[in-house]
Parts: structure tokens; sequence; C-alpha cells
């Protein structure tokens, strides 16, 4: 079929005309469990009523007015996720890959201030995502990722996954900071161990680099905490954030210690849409919601209730999948069928999730799902292993 649309995707026939918190509903009526959100972006489910309500009363009032101007819900946003984050400043984009390419931007410019401009080359993991800009896909550095596009921006080292040795042994007078997901999401829900990651901070303190953390996926409340690496007590001098963010509006931020911005001063970043209003405003209220100690540990309450039924399911299907791993709301289930196969018959099931690395399959429900809701995609699960155990 030939089409408008630059073929980049390979999408499922399937499509969407409305949603109401964890579930999609196509015009023919069918209504999809949606364990996807969207790729980890519609952290309260579709069609909440509170953003609902505050995304009107914003477009009633105003959507944008560019940086050049004092921006209020831009503010009230930056300073609630310093007060509840290790950042002291927060810079905001529309994408977690605008956020990667200014956490290069400002790690660059962190060594050139301090009188190191030859200090520029960031180690990354195999397995990562950072995106699909020029320093996104030099940073992730896979084939599938960078083939045909090069030459790839350098000044990108990296280093085998779970080898922190090899993170060492690559660290030169040319490192200027370590950048990691603490759970890779794309690369197959794979967690880095709360040690290891404190084992990096210790590395980054002694040799006296930055530690950048892309929270893109597992931030905002997907793993239980506000963000992910509060599980291992660490801090990170700069973090990528994204997607839960605006839970489905487009926004994205950089938050940093006001330390590693010193290079970032006036009319050294910019972003025409970056911050605007109506943006703000959606995450302000997205925060309100998600930063309540309440609403996290109801994520964990849920997350160990979809847990505890997936661990059942693996007992009765070790020939479909091998593994249950990773955090609150984020679980990859490792598959001994093709992933895609699984995901496949998942649809069959009226029942939405997404395929990543290492053959995994995610199941990233909306943080609101309800425990009646996991128990039906408990069922809805079992019901499409069944396609592969006869
Ligand atoms: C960890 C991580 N970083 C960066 C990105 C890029 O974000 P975006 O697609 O919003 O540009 C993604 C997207 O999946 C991601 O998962």
């Amino acid at each position: 079929m030939t089409t408008s649309i630059l073929p980049t995707y390979a999408r499922a026939d399937l499509e969407f005309v409305s949603g109401k918190g964890s579930w999609l509903i196509e015009a023919s009526g069918s209504q999809f469990l949606d364990f996807a959100s969207g790729i980890a972006v519609n952290s309260l489910g579709h069609s909440h009523p509170e953003l609902v309500s505050v995304i009107k009363s914003q477009a009633e009032k105003l959507w944008h007015v560019s940086n050049l101007y004092q921006i209020p819900e831009q503010r009230a946003l930056a300073d609630k996720l310093v007060k509840n984050s290790f950042a002291d400043t927060v810079f905001f984009t529309n994408s977690g890959t605008e956020s990667c390419e200014l956490a290069v931007k400002m790690t660059r410019k962190y060594w050139f201030e301090k009188g190191y401009p030859n200090k520029f080359e960031i180690i990354t993991i195999e397995g990562s995502f950072h995106g699909r800009s020029s320093a996104g896909i030099a940073a992730t550095a896979s084939e599938k990722m960078t083939k045909g596009f090069g030459p790839l921006l350098p000044g990108f080292i990296n280093i085998p996954w779970n080898d922190h040795s090899a993170i060492e042994n690559s660290i030169t007078d040319k490192t200027a900071a370590i950048l990691i997901e603490p759970i890779q999401g794309e690369g197959g829900i794979r967690p880095i161990p709360e040690q290891c990651l404190q084992g990096l901070r210790k590395t980054c303190d002694e040799k006296g680099i930055l530690l950048i953390l892309d929270e893109v996926q597992c931030g905002f409340g997907r793993t239980g905490k506000l963000f992910a690496h509060e599980w291992s007590e660490i801090e990170p001098d700069i973090m990528m954030v994204a997607k839960g963010i605006g839970g489905g509006f487009p926004l994205g931020a950089v938050m940093a210690k006001e330390t590693a911005a010193i290079g970032m001063t006036a009319g050294t970043h910019g972003s025409t849409y970056g911050g605007n209003p109506l943006g703000c405003a959606v995450g302000l209220k997205v925060m309100d919601i998600i930063s309540n100690p309440n609403f996290l540990n109801d994520v964990n309450h849920k997350a160990k209730r979809f847990y505890n039924g997936l661990q059942e399911l693996l007992k009765k299907n070790t020939s479909v999948f091998e593994e249950v791993r990773g955090k609150g709301l984020m679980i990859g289930l490792k598959c001994k069928v093709q992933n895609t196969d699984f995901v496949n018959a998942c649809y069959a099931n009226n029942l939405l999730t997404v395929p990543a690395g290492d053959n995994v399959v995610r199941l990233l429900p909306p943080l609101t799902v309800s425990d009646t809701e996991i128990d039906v995609a408990l069922e809805k699960l079992e019901s499409a292993m069944t396609i592969f155990s006869k």
C-alpha cells in the first residue's frame, strides 16, 4: 500500500479513535487493554479527567509565547522538579532525544569552561537507547541505529553490558562523563543493579567525571519511585527525562546540579517550543499527582500484584518465557518464543504490549491501572500463551 507517510515505522493494523483510563477503543467499538502506554508515556492513562481539565483551561488562556518572556507555568514546574529531586536547575525540551542533545552539550561545555576542552568523551553502555538524533544514535551506538548514517558524531565509547571493569578501563584523560539508563528500556528492561549504580557514582567521584542518567523511560513514577535512581540512593549530575512527565503531551527536560550546568549561560542553548505554557501546565498537574507518596505506594502495591501473577504464569508456561524482570510497572518478559510473535498473540487477545531488545516483551501499564485491570491483563497474557503451548 502506498502512503503519504515516510515509511519508517512497522505499524500494527490497529487504529484507535478514543481512550479512557487503561483502555483504547477502535472505531468498531473493540476495546484494547493498553499495557504499552504509548511506550511509557501515558503515565496517568488516557483522558485523565484532571489532565483534560488543566489542558482545556490553559488552552483557553495561553498556549505559546516563546522563551523571550517569563513563563510562570514553566517556572512553577521547574520549581516543583527541583524541590522533589537532586537537581538545582531545569531546561525544558519537547522529547527525550532533545534532552540527550542538551545533556551532551552541557557535559562538553562543563569541561570547556573548566579549561579541559579535550575532555569530551562520554562512556555509554551496550543495549542502551538515547534517541534518534545525531548525538542520540552515536550515544546508542548499535548497528541498527547507526548503519548508513555515518560519519557519527565523535566522542562516544560504547562498553559491553554488565562489565564494570570495562568502564573503569575505558576512562582516560578524555573522559567527560558516563551516560546510563538505570533500567534499559529499548534494550529489554535490563535494570542496572543498585550496587552497580552506586559503584558508577563512586567511580565518577573518584575520577572527577560526570554521571548522566537517562530516565526518559524509567522516570516519573514508572519504577515506584519518582525517579528510578532513588532506589540506589545515589544522585546523578545531569538527568534526561521525557515521556511520563507530560502524560501524553510532548514534554521533556534536562535536570542538573548547578555545578554541572555552569557552562549553560544565556545564549548557549534554546528551544522555540520547550517549556511552553500548555505543556508545562500539563506537566505540573502530572507532577502533582505522581509525586504524591500515596500515589507511588500504590504503584508499588500494584507492581507487586502484577509481578506475583506473572511469576505464577512463568511457572505454568516455561516453554513460552523464561524470566520476569524490571522494577515497578516497568516489566519485561524474556521470551523463549519470538517476542514479536508474542506481541501479536497479545493483540489477538486485545492486549497491547511492546517488543524490546533481548527478545523481551515490555509491559508498561498506565501507573493508574487498577488491580482488576492487572488481573484482566494476566488472563489475556495466559490466553496469548496458549497459542504457543499447543
Ligand atoms: C531511555 C530513552 N532515552 C531517550 C529516548 C528518546 O526519546 P524520544 O523518543 O522522546 O525522543 C527514549 C525513547 O524511547 C528512551 O527510551
